[in-house]
């Protein structure tokens, strides 16, 4: 089954054939020690069926924000590296993007062999898709194969640009993250439902608009629940608040009633009295922040609150923590929320970024059923949004 509509790996004859396989290697890197290599691990299914039947495989990715320029601290030299221990077999390394490295290695490449281009990113053309970059990326290749899920809300040269110029189908990743995010969305098991949290309502607006349509219930945590409360008239103090977004507030509020979607706030907040992890805090009603003090976290009511509606779920979606994950003192809330939707049973969706790193953090990673390797990408996919990186793809 291929929810997507378009072509994958599947659909074309590979062998022989010089592949450039779009990767989201953005991976953290620390002292140039990958510290979470989920990303390259997700692409290995796509590698190894291109490389068991015989195809040259041209891999490229950006790695963080390099503004255009080449800047060895975001060399993908730590990826190439991983790479070859994940694969058990030699990964060539260009030195550069499109120039005389990287065309001299790709011509030299072998049935089932694989190379690495430098990040994409090292030349401007990348992010502004400029068709003449585009086109000398496809200039190494007979094959365009997409897997950068993480990267398919970038129309960027390497995601979109480039799919003018060559046939162009996807790898499994995006092919696994559309289908499983896409049944959940269209077809969810019920109850069905939404933990937003994070810091903003402003980031979350597509999303809960999207979502107000589809689930059961509505679970909003995190700094964004705070502008919900003033919605709702209570006080909140020093607590992070949009007072440009309340309004906007009130009427999702009313949606949700309107439509009979379950929309559970906080009862309860660990309020701080500053934005310091050894700062004074307590918990309070959520009708009664003080004045001077601030909203870091959900309070033990809430967790239970929380576990309710999650232990029934047919389907859960989750995305944004529930407090400062950061301070550990505060991201008890976030832990609770990851261990119930761990032990829920429940088709369990993690959304990327921070909620994925929680429960890869809590060890709870096993017991979801996905973790999307998107963070931007996942959010733009429940927003309902068309990923450019996808809609580029050819149609089956
Ligand atoms: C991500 O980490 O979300 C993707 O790799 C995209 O990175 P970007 O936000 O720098 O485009």
């Amino acid at each position: 089954m291929n929810g997507l509509g378009k072509k994958t790996v599947e659909d074309i004859n590979v062998t022989g054939k010089t592949c450039l396989v779009r990767c989201d290697f953005n991976v953290p890197v620390k002292d140039g020690v990958i510290t979470d290599d989920k990303r390259i691990r997700e692409a290995l299914k796509t590698i190894r069926y291109l490389k068991d039947n015989g195809a040259k495989v041209i891999l490229c990715s950006h790695m963080g924000r390099p503004k255009g320029e080449f800047n060895m601290k975001f060399s993908l030299a730590p990826v190439q590296a991983r790479l070859e221990e994940l694969l058990g077999c030699s990964v060539a390394m260009a030195t550069d993007v499109i120039g005389e490295d990287a065309k001299a290695k790709a011509a030299a490449l072998k049935d089932g062999e694989v190379m690495l281009l430098e990040n994409l990113r090292f030349h401007k053309e990348e992010e502004k898709n400029v068709p003449e970059f585009a086109k000398e990326l496809a200039s190494m290749a007979e094959i365009y194969v997409n897997d950068a899920f993480g990267t398919a809300h970038r129309a960027h040269a390497s995601t979109a640009g480039v799919a003018d110029y060559l046939p162009a189908v996807c790898g499994y990743l995006i092919q696994k993250e559309i289908e499983i995010m896409g049944t959940a969305l269209e077809n969810p098991k019920r109850p069905f439902v939404a933990i937003l949290g994070g810091a903003k309502v402003s980031d979350k607006i597509g999303v809960i608009e999207n979502l107000i349509d589809k689930v059961d219930t509505l679970v909003i945590g995190g700094g964004m629940a705070y502008t919900f409360f003033k919605a709702k008239g209570y006080e909140v103090g020093k607590s992070i608040c949009e007072d440009d977004k309340v309004e906007l507030a009130k009427e999702l509020m009313a949606k949700a009633e309107a439509k009979g979607v379950n929309f559970l706030l906080p009862v309860d907040t660990v309020v701080g009295d500053d934005f310091r992890e050894d700062c004074n805090f307590k918990t309070v009603d959520s009708t009664e922040i003080p004045a001077e003090w601030q909203g870091l976290d959900i309070g033990e009511k809430s967790r239970e609150l929380f576990d309710e509606a999650i232990r029934n779920a047919g389907t859960v979606v989750w995305n944004g923590p529930m407090g400062v994950f950061e301070m550990p003192e505060f991201a008890k809330g976030t832990k609770a929320v990851a261990k119930s939707v761990a032990d829920s049973g429940a088709i369990s969706i993690i959304g990327g970024g921070d909620s994925a790193a929680a429960v890869e953090q809590l060890g709870y990673a096993e017991k979801m059923t996905h973790i999307s390797t998107g963070g931007g990408a996942s959010l733009e996919f429940l927003e309902g949004l068309v990923l450019p990186g996808i809609a580029a793809l050819n149609d089956k």
